[in-house]
């Protein structure tokens, strides 16, 4: 045995556990410049950004603020122009090796040849997951977005939110201690969007997984999260971060609580820059 090598030091086919006290994720003076044919841009700059396990984020801000970025770079999709990001501890290589996160975009990425059913098994076909367990699991999560009678169709047979609701569910599949999404319910009718958003704070919660989650919506976003965290363009930075403070479990009667309302006018005045002016923040 030449157990001295690097290579053997360095093997990835072993899953690292997670460090116990490690935030989901640590995002340390994050900047990202893209090259382009007019020039550098600046999409992020000095971000820094710690997500604690369990904890639900919002990344809030103007198009072009960076927020795709930000996830992108969390989910080595992309590589920083410099800072450091890491995943429970881990380099962000390391933990999409170790499949560590569930991952939902704005586009549902679905394998067309796949049923929906199988699309929805697809990480746990990864994990090594037994069939019966798959089975099992994928009528759970059918369930869960309202595709019991679909799991045998092929995503070319269903509407573009339907699709979205099987990549949510693909994205839970394996029920990850970290999900990432880029503005999921986008393309939703008002009603499943409100629906999935409770369903969503429900899973977060008994899963544990800590979110980090891109949306346009100030409401979206006062719903789901524990922190709203607002960004501005040129270059992309962190401008605020507002605690939420409404408690773990999020109802429907929640949406129309003055609390609520107090905390949507937060994030909209922080998004157009002006005071916040909470009582709890004095
Ligand atoms: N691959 C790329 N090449 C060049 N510029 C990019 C690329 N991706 C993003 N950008 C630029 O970086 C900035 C941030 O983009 P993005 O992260 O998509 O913003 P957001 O998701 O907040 O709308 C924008 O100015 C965008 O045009
Ligand atoms: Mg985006």
């Amino acid at each position: 045995m030449t157990s001295d090598t690097p290579h053997q030091v360095e093997r990835v086919d072993a899953v690292l556990p997670a460090a116990s006290d490690a935030p989901a994720v640590r995002a340390t003076a994050v900047s990202k410049v893209f090259a382009t044919k007019t020039g550098d841009v600046a999409a992020l700059s000095e971000v820094d950004l710690e997500v604690a396990a369990g904890e639900f984020v919002a990344l809030i801000g103007p198009s072009g603020c960076g927020k795709s970025t930000l996830l992108r770079l969390i989910a080595d999709l992309d590589q920083a122009s410099a800072g450091t990001l890491e995943i429970f501890g881990k380099p962000a290589k390391r933990a999409r090796a170790d499949q560590d996160y569930g991952i939902a975009f704005q586009q549902a990425g679905l394998l067309p040849w796949r049923t929906v059913g199988a699309n929805m098994a697809l990480p746990l076909e990864l994990h090594g997951t037994g069939k019966a367990e798959r089975g099992a699991r994928v009528a759970e999560l059918a369930e869960l977005v309202g595709l019991t009678d679909f799991v045998d169709r092929y995503p070319d047979q269903l509407s573009g939110g339907m699709q979205q609701r099987v990549a949510i569910a693909r994205a839970l599949a394996a029920r990850p201690k970290l999900l990432l999404m880029d503005e999921p319910f986008g393309a939703l009718d008002e009603m499943t969007r409100e629906r999935l958003q409770t369903e969503l704070t429900r899973i977060a919660a008994e899963t544990s997984a800590a979110v980090v989650f891109v949306t346009h919506s100030i409401p979206e976003a006062v719903f789901l999260s524990d922190r709203v965290v607002v960004m501005s363009p040129r270059p992309g930075r962190i401008t605020d971060v507002i605690d939420i403070e409404l408690g773990g479990a999020r109802s429907e009667a929640l949406r129309e609580s003055p609390e609520f309302f107090d905390r949507v006018t937060a994030v909209r005045e922080a998004l157009h820059g002006a005071p916040v002016t909470r009582a709890s923040e004095t």
